[in-house]
């Protein structure tokens, strides 16, 4: 898919303020840090759109990016981040959980999930609710230009495992660098194909 355009359109804590036009949507979701905004700006080829950080906890509201005036990317806050306190973690919590359960336009989420670590019991649960949830998602393993292609290897294998402990269908799953560029082609021909659909 060619991304012609793209424009940032509005950020909320509230999924009962964002837009009203109907269009389809697909968020990143994931721990702070794992990098969606940046994959989000990988995507669209433009860098900037979304806001990027090395420190965690960049992202804090519910960003949507209208993407050739057909349908949006949406950059979520990340979960988990421990210096936020749990006050402070249960607040975006709140702001995320809403948003995923409630918005009807959200017509997939992406987990993002940083390549290097192994499986953390934060994300497995997140999944898990997702899936007691009915909330469709494919799981995108980010910043893979960090390892080597057999450590990659590895890697994914133990976090398949780990994934058919609890699951009988495991979903989607893509692969992406934000630093070489990788895994757009894949992500935007996936979308492509569900709004085909
Ligand atoms: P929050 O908004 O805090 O939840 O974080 P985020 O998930 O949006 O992460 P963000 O995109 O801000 O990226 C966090 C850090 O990881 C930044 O320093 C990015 O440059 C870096 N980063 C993101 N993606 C990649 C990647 O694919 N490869 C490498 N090497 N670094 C990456
Ligand atoms: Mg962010």
């Amino acid at each position: 898919m060619i991304i012609r355009d793209a424009q940032f359109v509005v950020s909320n804590t509230d999924y009962r303020k964002c837009p009203q036009d109907g269009k389809p949507e697909y968020a990143f979701i994931g721990r702070s840090n794992v990098g969606k905004s940046s994959l989000i700006n990988m995507l669209t080829n433009r860098k900037g759109l979304a806001m990027t950080s090395s420190k965690p906890g960049k992202t804090q509201l519910i960003n949507h990016f209208i993407i050739n005036d057909e349908w949006y990317l949406v950059d979520l806050p990340g979960y988990g981040y421990a210096q936020r306190g749990k006050e402070g973690r249960d607040q975006i919590r709140k702001i995320i959980d809403s948003y995923i359960i409630n918005r009807a336009e959200l017509t997939c989420l992406f987990l993002l999930l940083d390549c290097r670590h192994e499986p953390q019991q934060i994300d497995i649960e997140f999944m898990n609710w997702l899936g007691e949830e009915g909330v469709p998602f494919v799981i995108v393993f980010t910043k893979i230009d960090k390892l080597s292609k057999g450590a990659l290897k590895k890697n994914m294998e133990a976090y398949t495992d780990t994934l058919k402990e609890t699951w009988e269908e495991i979903p989607p799953i893509f692969y992406s660098s934000a630093e070489h560029r990788l895994g757009a082609d894949e992500i935007l021909g996936y979308i492509e194909q569900i709004n085909k659909s």
